[in-house]
């Protein structure tokens, strides 16, 4: 039986509790927030729970072995290194951390201790995502042209965090999933609508190595909720819409053919390939239910943790040249070839 404790119940924490609650290897035996009124819902739904206000309960518990880590983004460092010093392993929310140097420390500390740290890219997890990295790595869609997606919607506006940090965050992280090289560059661009906040609305434009692109829109601030993605290749294209009930993922049997004319360039010829669609059948898999008992089989076994620390210093060191370029009204930023640990 592994004994876990979650330190933060706002918006995220009930989905992580209710998800390793239902683990039939896992005790739920902490829950730590800064507020009563979260700690009573706790106790209400879940009464065999010890809740209390401060997380150094948590980790000073001997009895405890992991520790989710549910919290805003400024707290995840502090956190982290306290409950991996403390011999835990460590369940961290995305992003792993507010910097790539924080990141770096904690993916040092958990390796110097032999301990488990994963980071929650919940859409990794996802069948969808799963499907596509298959379809991808298998050369299913042939050489991949460009990755584009648009998620937006009337988002909470977060406070510590911009909406490349709190959206842009699970495209970053599909990326790294699916595709089979990391971008060397980013140029991104945005804007605060609302005076002393972090930035709400922003589009990242990320090149990579060869004839590959990848472009990310992310709002706070849409009247609609979009969460759409297209994957580009030579062979075939597909759409992933996390918002459909079900077909969440259509592949399309659609592209072009260049003709050159050994003569002349004005002589190309493009053509057109209009073929069919079809919609591979995905499992109805909770991503988080699939994320939670992944962390449980590597703490418990040699399973290699498929967001592992590396993955999420990556994403952080991209966010960081992301805000860099920003800053400059989108001048591309390289990202280091150190940040492909
Ligand atoms: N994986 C996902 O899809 C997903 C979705 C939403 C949020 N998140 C992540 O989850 C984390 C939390 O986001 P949220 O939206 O739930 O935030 P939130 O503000 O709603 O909740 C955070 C909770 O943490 C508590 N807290 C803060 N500092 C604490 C401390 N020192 N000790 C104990 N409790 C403390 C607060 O009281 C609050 O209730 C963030 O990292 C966010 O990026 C992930």
């Amino acid at each position: 039986m592994i004994r876990v404790g979650v330190i933060g119940y706002g918006y995220w924490g009930p989905n992580i509790v209710r998800n390793f609650a239902a683990l039939p290897d896992v005790r739920v035996a902490w829950v730590a927030d800064l507020y009563a009124t979260r700690l009573a819902e706790v106790s209400s739904r879940y009464p065999s729970i010890t809740v209390g206000t401060d997380y150094q309960d948590v980790i000073n518990d001997a009895s405890v072995d992991a520790v989710v880590i549910a919290t805003p983004v400024r707290t995840h460092f502090e956190l982290g290194m306290a409950a991996l010093r403390a011999g835990k392993h460590v369940w961290m929310e995305k992003p792993l951390a507010a910097t790539s140097d924080e990141a770096a420390r904690l993916l040092s500390e958990a390796e110097r201790r032999g301990l488990a740290l994963m980071v929650d890219h919940t859409f990794v997890f996802t069948p969808a995502v799963q499907k596509m990295r298959e379809l991808t790595r298998g050369g299913e869609l042939g050489d991949i042209q460009y990755y584009d997606s648009v998620r937006i919607n009337l988002g909470l506006f977060q406070h510590d965090v911009n909406v490349m940090w709190d959206l842009a965050v699970h495209d970053l992280s599909i990326m790294d999933c699916v595709l089979d090289r990391p971008p060397v560059a980013v140029s991104a661009t945005g804007l605060a609508h609302v005076a002393g906040s972090p930035e709400n609305i922003a589009y990242l434009t990320m090149f990579f190595e060869g004839t590959l692109i990848a472009h990310v829109h992310v709002n706070w601030l849409a009247p609609v909720k979009i969460r759409r993605t297209l994957l580009g290749g030579t062979r075939r294209m597909l759409v992933y819409d996390d918002l459909e009930a079900s077909d969440k993922v259509k592949v399309y049997d659609r592209g072009i053919s260049v003709n050159a004319s050994p003569d002349s360039l004005a002589l190309m010829r493009i053509g057109y390939r209009t073929g069919d669609m079809w919609s591979p059948q995905l499992p109805l898999h909770e991503a988080l239910h699939v994320a939670a008992r992944h962390f449980v089989d590597v703490i418990t076994s040699t399973v290699k943790p498929m967001c592992d620390g590396h993955a999420g210093l990556r994403i952080v060191k991209l966010l960081e040249a992301a805000t860099q370029s920003m800053a400059s009204q989108g001048r591309p930023v390289a990202i280091g070839v150190n940040a492909v640990v």
